[in-house]
């Protein structure tokens, strides 16, 4: 089972996974949890320079490529192994974001980015994907004081830096994904206690596990 979260910054997937992995580990299942950009060994190289604020002459083609590459070395290193061993597979972001950020965000052919995903992702789409949704005005300043708490403001942050404007669309393209695709993707109401959106997230995540 492949499950992927999905939204803007500050949407609280983080948080959301770890309580899905805590309950679904007392449930029994084995879970092994993962993350867009950085999950492989070279996608943690391909991390640094993506978000690195110093690399803000990268191009968006050159980005686009450097997510795409990230993808494909994650699922053929980390998550195909990892449901090939019974794990349930939860991922930090995965393909649609490239659709939502790269598309959207930056402008790019959201149906060229499909196909690219699909040679990426190679035939492993998510089984389901939460999107958390949330305003970003909300989204941003969670983020911009999660990074300021954690010391980040300048080693990561290159998308924090752009504007409302931006992350508006973005959110807008993972609304539009959603639906298309109602039947992988769920809408989930980010806005509230992390407790209460959890409640919501095992709902749909069992639902599905028992399909
Ligand atoms: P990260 O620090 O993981 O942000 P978050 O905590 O919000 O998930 O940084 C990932 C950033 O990369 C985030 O701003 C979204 C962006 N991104 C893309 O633009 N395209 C992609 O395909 C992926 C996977 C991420």
């Amino acid at each position: 089972m492949f499950i992927t979260f999905e939204g803007i910054e500050g949407t609280g997937k983080s948080t959301q996974i770890a309580l899905l992995q805590q309950h679904l580990e007392s449930q029994g299942h084995k879970v092994r949890v993962t993350l867009e950009p950085g999950g492989s060994r070279i996608g943690a190289e391909l991390r640094r320079v993506l978000l690195s604020l110093e690399n803000r002459d990268l191009t968006p083609q050159a980005e686009l490529f450097l997510y795409l590459a990230d993808r494909a070395q994650h699922v053929a290193q980390v998550v195909r192994p990892a449901i090939a061993a019974g794990a349930v597979v939860l991922s930090d972001r995965f393909a649609d974001s490239t659709v939502a950020y790269q598309g959207y965000g930056r402008g790019m052919d959201p149906e060229l980015l499909h196909r690219l995903n699909a040679v990426a992702v190679d035939g492993l789409w998510p089984d389901l994907t939460l999107l958390l949704d949330l305003d970003p005005v909300i989204g941003l300043e969670r983020a911009m004081s999660r990074n300021s708490r954690e010391g980040k403001t300048n080693a990561e942050g290159r998308f924090e830096a752009e504007s409302i404007a931006f992350h508006t669309r973005v959110r807008q393209g993972f609304l539009d994904l959603a639906a298309r695709s109602p039947e992988r993707i769920s809408i989930v109401d980010a806005t509230g206690a992390p407790e209460d959106i959890a409640l919501r997230v095992r709902a749909l995540v069992e639902a599905k596990l028992h399909a």
